[in-house]
């Protein structure tokens, strides 16, 4: 008996063991087409400049078609061996293995920060955990998805393509969706130089924000979209988020005054 109960103990550790080793795919493998693969790299506007992260390479047609076609360097990182190598041998089939480069990795665990493209074609709750990593990138890092979206994070662009080839699901559609990373300027920012005694206090939600200033006459609102690091506004401002600073770069009506006004992030909850 005590046998029997030491045997089924060490049964049930190799049992562990074995399942910790495997791989655990939180997606399962369903190739991009062609013709979305292509739809995803021309709406991110890859260039050769790019260096290119596909969450999920499957067979690494992505990245592949990223260096072959659009000159851009990129890494895929996928989580099944078997995909990795089928992935390296078909980069370098290719004439392109210098430029995609193929890692078994958990996407969930992937350093992004080297991308200014991320690519995906995951499922909605995976896109929405990796959605706080993304917002945190590079403000003009462009983020692709093949059919799903990032909940309230709304996408800047979509299309929908006819996909008569696609292995899933009984509409043979694609839609692809295009985030531009916005810079993070929520907050109160404090005028600096010749602007001290003005402030902004700026609100964002993703891609859109509302910011109050105030001067010693007054506070007046404006609101408007960040496009990569340019806050834009139709009531005639237009700031530019540096890496510390705001600066208005653009004024006109009655923000004329503000040209050139430069804001250095709030110490503390104000800007005395
Ligand atoms: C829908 S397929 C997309 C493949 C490729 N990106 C494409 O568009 O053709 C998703 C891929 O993600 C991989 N995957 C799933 N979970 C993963 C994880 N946690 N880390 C890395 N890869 C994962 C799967 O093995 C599969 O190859």
């Amino acid at each position: 008996m005590q046998l029997r109960a030491r045997l089924a103990g060490a049964c049930a550790a190799l049992l562990a063991a074995t399942c910790a080793a495997a791989p655990v795919e939180d997606v399962p493998f369903v190739t991009t087409p062609d013709n979305v693969t292509l739809a995803m790299l021309t709406i991110a506007k890859v260039t050769p400049d790019d260096y290119v992260i596909d969450l999920g390479s499957g067979d690494g047609r992505i990245v592949i078609t990223a260096a072959k076609r659009f000159g851009a360097r990129g890494l895929g990182v996928e989580i099944v061996p078997e995909l990795v190598e089928r992935s390296r041998a078909a980069a370098a089939q290719m004439g392109v293995g210098s430029r995609a480069h193929f890692r078994e990795q958990d996407l969930l665990k992937t350093d992004l920060s080297p991308a200014n493209v991320i690519t995906m074609y995951l499922l909605p709750d995976v896109n929405l955990q990796l959605r706080p990593r993304l917002l945190q990138l590079r403000p003009g890092t462009r983020v692709v998805s093949h059919d799903w979206d990032m909940g309230d994070w709304e996408p800047d662009k979509t299309v929908t393509l006819d996909v008569p080839d696609k292995p899933v699901g009984l509409e043979k559609k694609s839609k692809v969706h295009l985030w531009i990373v916005p810079a993070r300027v929520e907050g109160l920012w404090c005028g600096v130089g010749k602007w001290k005694g003005k402030q902004l206090a700026v609100a964002q939600s993703y891609q859109k924000f509302r910011a109050e200033l105030t001067e010693a006459d007054g506070t007046r609102g404006f609101e408007g979209k960040v496009e990569s690091n340019i806050m834009r506004s139709k009531a005639g401002v237009t700031i530019t988020a540096e890496s510390t600073s705001l600066k208005a770069t653009y004024t006109s009506g009655k923000y004329s005054a503000l040209r050139n006004a430069t804001f250095a992030r709030a110490r503390g909850t104000n800007c005395k």
